[in-house]
């Protein structure tokens, strides 16, 4: 169905052809009464919005009421479609070699992006990446980069496919010509407290996989408190309808769901993170963050046909981490996006910091028996580190450093985190931070699984 966007009352369209006039306040009305959408209203919703003529406040009316109310599988694909062709899309072809994909649907403490791009380029496949800003409680791989001095986070597709072509790698942020809707989609999401929808989610997702054109994409679905997908039925089926998504569009995507009930590694908040990455390109990161890279890099190996087993593929990797491969392709990637590369060496001098760190001690002997990630995401949100209006700067230098995960022991006084908070802030967050951790006094039996499930079982 063709859109009629009447030149003298852009705001409102013939949804079939025949005079009869639907503005974007019935819209609204339709999703909020729990009705499905046409393709032709997703399409409207989306074009209205990015020419101006639909305003926020209506698309985060009608953000509220699809969380609400939810979206089908149609309406879904549409809305992808939308976002998808908001922009342009890349075509690879003169590319060469294998283009892969990775995404986070979004953790606490979750800075595997930040280590695969660099590590899967070392393996000799190209990388191709769309990410985002933060989103609720979750923080986002381009805020991450903008803590290195200089980096570049929105790259127009010439640079993005010419640096793809010279070093391997390209990430950016969606663009005025890269699904610029999602952009516009996402930045108000963030802000409504309409993230956590598995359509919505979906959707943000796909489009930005399908607009950069990988052969294949490796979805990491994360579950549990600190995820948007808290159970893992949940996961389950945000991880089903990414992949028919993806199919309907001719993409191959891959999926991995993983354990957010805990924070991942021990750095939340931008710079910290960054600092963390550095460590594990260096092969001295935490397990848990080595493992969940090593894991979904082994499936991007395996759906590319560059190793006949998940085992093969790991061992490959961790070889990179461990001789200086995958540090050295990080060099090259912040330099190619214009960022100063002595962060790697000196990144306590050149990354934001707070003025004032701070540690809490365990108030008894034992074992840590639990360490919530959503307070632990307040914490470092409340410290200035996210956004309540869209305009918001954040404070790149605050965080949370853990020194200790659920099961490890304690002694009485001995620290078990420390707060990077500017002094304003520090008082109520440590008080915060203290009621994220619970302790037994007997060791800890039923530990998180790190990883729930690999898609396909290869
Ligand atoms: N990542 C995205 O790009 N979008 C979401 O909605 C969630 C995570």
């Amino acid at each position: 169905v063709k859109i009629v966007l009447r030149k003298a009352k852009p705001h409102r369209i013939d949804i079939h052809g025949k005079g009869f006039l639907v503005n974007i306040v019935d819209i609204l009305d339709k999703k909020r009464r729990g009705q499905s959408h046409t393709e032709t209203e997703i399409k409207f919703l989306v074009e209205s919005l990015m020419a101006g003529s639909t305003k926020d406040y209506q698309v985060s009316a009608w953000l509220m009421a699809a969380c609400l109310q939810g979206l089908n599988l149609d309406e879904t694909t549409w809305l992808t479609k939308a976002f998808v062709d908001s922009g342009n899309t890349l075509n690879l072809s003169q590319i060469g070699g294998f283009v892969v994909d990775k995404h986070s649907t979004g953790g606490v403490g979750d800075n595997t992006s930040l280590v695969l791009v660099p590590l899967l380029a070392a393996s000799g496949l190209k990388v191709s990446k769309l990410s985002g800003r933060g989103l609720g409680f979750t923080g986002g791989t381009i805020d991450k980069l903008e803590a290195i001095p200089g980096f570049k986070t929105t790259l127009k597709k010439e640079s993005f496919l010419k640096q793809l072509q010279t070093i391997g790698a390209a990430i950016s942020a969606q663009t005025s010509d890269l699904t610029p809707a999602d952009g516009r989609f996402y930045a108000l999401r963030d802000v409504t407290a309409t993230v956590d929808s598995i359509p919505l989610i979906a959707a943000s997702v796909v489009s930005k996989k399908i607009a950069v054109g990988a052969h294949i994409v490796v979805l990491d679905i994360k579950t549990g408190r600190g995820a948007f997908t808290k159970s893992i039925e949940e996961a389950h089926l945000l991880a089903r309808m990414c992949r028919e998504i993806g199919e309907k569009f001719g993409k191959t995507f891959y999926t991995v769901i993983s354990s957010m009930e805990q924070p991942l590694g021990y750095a939340v908040g931008h710079s910290l993170e960054v600092e963390e990455t550095i460590r594990t390109l260096e092969g001295r990161g935490p397990k848990d963050l080595e493992e969940l890279c090593l894991t979904i890099g082994a499936l991007a190996l395996k759906g590319a046909d560059r190793t006949s087993s998940m085992e093969e593929g790991k061992a490959e990797l961790k070889e990179l981490l461990h001789n200086g491969k995958a540090l050295a392709m990080f060099r090259k990637l912040i330099v190619a996006q214009g960022g100063d590369p002595e962060v790697l060496e000196s990144y306590k001098e050149m990354l934001p910091q707070p003025n004032r760190i701070s540690m809490l001690p365990s108030p008894t002997k034992g074992y840590v028996l639990d360490i919530d990630p959503m307070i632990i995401s307040k914490v470092v949100k409340e410290s200035g580190g996210g956004r309540v209006c869209k305009e918001d700067p954040i404070n790149l230098g605050v965080g949370v450093l853990l020194h200790k995960k659920i099961g490890d022991p304690v002694e009485k006084g001995e620290t078990v985190v420390e707060l990077y908070a500017d002094d304003d802030h520090y008082r109520d967050a440590m008080d915060m931070l203290q009621t994220a951790f619970t302790y037994s006094e007997t060791p800890v039996t039923a530990m998180p699984k790190l990883i729930h499930e690999i898609y396909p079982d290869f």
